[in-house]
């Protein structure tokens, strides 16, 4: 028993260390593809490249994702203003995301917590990742930051067709998709790292239609 144990964890170590290789690859295919772009004229080639990119950024998002998943490392922990990390993730999502409408409701209070950054934007980021993925690039997403016994809570609520019946039940289920290229692991993710930080992730349907998701954080 202890020695499956010790094999699997090799195997989980040099699954890790595959994942972290394939990404050097990944950028490298990337930059040459700009080079080739920039002096293809063929009439249609860019939506090749928009094609090759996309499959590409699947290729690198499951791998951080699994990469994220097979860490055991300490994190460190530094002051994070959580309305200065919404605002970056907004900003960064209302360029790469313009069809969507991107919302957020903050009250005066300043909320800064002990957190790992780099984790909490992976959260938010899977979070409004799977809201766009849901309405199909095109919706609102309303975020909403508020507080209640030594806890934040940051409330996503999009107007998408919400969870379907398979998923309501598997939702953290770790490699559960809907989607064809989707890694399953986004909502573990997000429930791993909310724990992480002494709170809770939830994930419903609306009655009005729409997912609410919501990260509750110790403050
Ligand atoms: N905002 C949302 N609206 C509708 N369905 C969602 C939403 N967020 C997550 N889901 C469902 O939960 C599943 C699991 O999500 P996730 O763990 O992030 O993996 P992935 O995005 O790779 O499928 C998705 O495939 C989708 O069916
Ligand atoms: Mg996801």
């Amino acid at each position: 028993m202890q020695r499956n144990l010790a094999e699997s964890t090799v195997m989980e170590e040099r699954a890790a260390a595959i994942a972290h290789e394939v990404k050097n690859p990944l950028t490298m295919v990337g930059l040459n593809l700009d080079i080739l772009e920039a002096s293809d004229k063929r009439l249609g080639a860019d939506k090749n490249y928009a094609m090759i990119r996309k499959e590409l950024r699947k290729i690198s998002e499951l791998m951080i994702d699994f990469i994220y998943l097979s860490s055991n490392q300490q994190k460190e922990r530094g002051q994070v203003v959580i309305k200065n990390l919404l605002g970056e993730i907004i900003e960064d999502f209302s360029v790469s995301l313009p069809n969507i409408a991107l919302d957020i409701t903050y009250p005066s209070v300043e909320f800064i917590l002990r957190a790992n950054e780099s984790d909490l934007r992976t959260l938010f980021g899977n979070i409004v990742k799977n809201a766009a993925e849901a309405m199909e690039y095109c919706g609102k997403i309303q975020i909403e930051v508020s507080a209640r016994e030594r806890h934040v809570n940051i409330s996503f609520k999009d107007n998408g067709p919400g969870l379907c019946e398979a998923a309501q039940s598997k939702i953290f289920k770790e490699h559960f998709t809907t989607k064809p290229m989707g890694s399953g692991l986004g909502l573990s993710i997000c429930q791993k790292i909310a724990q992480e930080h002494g709170g809770s992730f939830t994930l419903e349907n609306l009655r009005e239609g729409g997912c609410l998701a919501v990260v509750k954080l110790a403050l």
